[in-house]
């Protein structure tokens, strides 16, 4: 099997260029990210675009004004979204039945795949992506801008801008480390040690330990990164959007 050599060569984007993406060709994109599968065809998903300056503006706090925020052209807030999908069931003499997590997250997938078919898409036509995982920290602040309704809840947003220059590759664990043949086969710790070795004995990484005073890259992460207490207060305010938005979860 061959496998465009796209796949092992992408790098997320953070600096773009002043160049603007069109209208018609985030249309003709999302209109091609479309086919990508859904939970039973519904499609449970919306995609808010702001290019507007004074939207942009409203949203960068929410995104904890990222460089990639504050400089891509476009910004794409992907949405879980039965709104749409309810009211066809309602006006159809059809009862909805998905006020609850399971729905909720057939929704969150199909959102996820759809914007990461549109991130493939953008991408192999030489555009610049950063998803921005502060959608998922700050999501009332981001429904508020957007004006978003009940049932509406944004998963990701997607920066998106011509590259300005060549971004930096990340490294990847080694396929044999997330690949399991038949049964999952548990790590022992020298498989965990030589899984992440690579990682940490790169310059990079003993840059991160060093600038951040910990002993460890997995502290950076835990300590630095993403510290329970911040996932915590995260989870709680989205947790709680989630279920003002009518999802049991
Ligand atoms: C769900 C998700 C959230 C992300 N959030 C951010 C973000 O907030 N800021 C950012 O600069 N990159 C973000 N990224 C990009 C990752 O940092 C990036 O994909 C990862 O470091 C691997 O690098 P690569 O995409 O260049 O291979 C996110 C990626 C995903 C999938």
């Amino acid at each position: 099997m061959e496998i465009d050599s796209y796949f092992s060569q992408r790098r997320t984007v953070r600096s773009f260029t002043d160049a603007e993406v069109s209208d018609s060709d985030i249309r003709a994109m999302l209109e091609a990210a479309m086919h990508a599968p859904t939970t039973g065809n519904m499609q449970l998903y919306s995609v808010i675009i702001t290019r507007d300056d004074e939207k942009k503006k409203a949203l960068w706090p929410a995104h904890f004004s990222q460089p990639a925020a504050v400089g891509a052209k476009v910004l794409l807030t992907f949405c879980a979204d039965f709104n749409r999908f309810v009211k066809w069931c309602e006006q159809s003499g059809a009862v909805p039945g998905f006020d609850n997590f399971q729905s909720f997250f057939s929704a969150v997938l199909d959102t996820t795949i759809f914007a990461q078919q549109f991130v493939t898409i953008a991408e192999r036509n030489g555009l610049g992506t950063c998803y921005l995982g502060t959608t998922t920290y700050n999501a009332p602040d981001i429904a508020r801008v957007l004006e978003l309704p009940v049932r509406v809840v944004p998963v990701t947003t997607v920066a998106l801008g011509v590259p300005d220059g060549d971004a930096v590759q990340s490294p990847r664990l080694p396929v044999d480390a997330v690949m399991h043949v038949e049964k999952y086969n548990d790590y022992t710790r020298e498989d965990i040690a030589s899984v992440y070795a690579p990682l940490e004995s790169r310059e990079d990484s003993r840059g991160f330990i060093a600038e951040n005073g910990k002993q460890t890259l997995a502290q950076v992460f835990t300590d630095v990164r993403y510290p329970k207490g911040n996932n915590e207060v995260f989870s709680k305010i989205y947790r709680d959007f989630i279920e003002s938005q009518c999802f049991e979860v």
